[in-house]
């Protein structure tokens, strides 16, 4: 199939109260795994490229890869840019063929992140592109602060109402205790401040961090309204798991292929996994 937006497959999830999983690829072993895993599923899919995935692979290479993938398989795929942090780029990601962005103005004074990023959601509806935006701080689990300084970075609800009024964004990143990276101990969400973002902006809610969340607070931060939800370390830590192994198993091998083969179905089998436990398998 040809791309989709985000909103093309965020307003089904909605409608039937599931979320849809944005995963992160940066090579061709990633996207496929991804994608072999959305067909088997039946699930609508997002896949994402970071600044760094763009820098790493190219940003014609991503496109070009995940368009290929997405012809193949009849289910919706999006590409997404992830974390989005400046306007050029973001443009230059449209202009490449992405059929959705996210700017990440979560570091700029409020007023700042939200004229930006009305900026791009104007954009992105002249040319059917669909935008996320972020307010609050996502740190990472390296991040040495507090309980306090992390709460004190989390999204503030009314200010939330005023940026989704005010940008217009598709989909909403919050930060309510989740973390880029993978967990020390087990993360402490904030759900009160989840149903209040959710009651004062009724926007679709993004959950970025969610490697390591576990599957009873995923579920409900569901039920809270998170429609998309991230995974990147989980993928990674599988990858990088299973070509030690195989390295360990088979010290003589010289054939990358066989390096990368269980690498790709470690990657399969927990995006398979995630599917499943958002609720958006069988939904495509
Ligand atoms: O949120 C960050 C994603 O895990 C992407 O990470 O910038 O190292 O590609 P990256
Ligand atoms: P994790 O790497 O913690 O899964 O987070 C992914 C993410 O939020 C990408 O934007
Ligand atoms: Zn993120």
């Amino acid at each position: 199939m040809e791309l989709v937006t985000l909103k093309d497959v965020l307003e089904p999830a909605e409608q039937g109260c599931y979320a849809v999983g944005a995963f992160n690829a940066n090579n061709m072993e990633i996207v496929q795994a991804i994608i072999e895993a959305a067909a088997e599923e039946r699930s609508p899919v997002i896949l994402q490229a970071s600044q760094g995935a763009i820098r790493y692979a190219g940003l014609d290479y991503i496109v070009a890869l995940v368009k290929t993938a997405a012809k193949g398989v009849n289910v919706p795929v999006v590409l997404h840019l992830d974390h989005g942090t400046d306007f050029l780029q973001v443009m230059r990601c449209i202009r490449a063929g992405f059929s959705s962005v996210m700017f990440d103005g979560s570091s700029l004074p409020l007023a700042e992140n939200i004229e930006i990023t009305r900026q791009v959601v104007d954009i992105g509806r002249a040319v059917g592109v669909s935008v996320e935006g972020e307010l609050g701080k996502i740190g990472g689990t390296e991040d040495d602060v507090s309980v306090s300084e992390k709460e004190a970075l989390f999204t503030d609800p009314l200010e939330a109402q005023r940026f989704v009024r005010e940008s217009g964004v598709d989909a909403l990143a919050v930060a309510i205790g989740t973390a880029h990276g993978p967990y020390k101990g087990r993360p402490e969400l904030d759900f009160e401040r989840l149903k209040k973002i959710r009651e004062l902006t009724g926007a679709t809610i993004v959950m970025h961090g969610a490697s390591g969340v576990p599957d009873d607070d995923v579920r409900q931060g569901i039920a809270l309204g998170i429609r998309k939800i991230n995974i990147d370390t989980d993928l990674r830590q599988s990858f990088v798991r299973a070509i030690k192994e195989f390295i360990a198993a088979n010290p003589d091998n010289i054939d990358p292929r066989k390096v990368l083969a269980p690498a790709k179905e470690a990657m399969k089998n927990i995006v398979r996994e995630k599917m499943r436990l958002f609720g958006s398998a069988g939904k495509a």
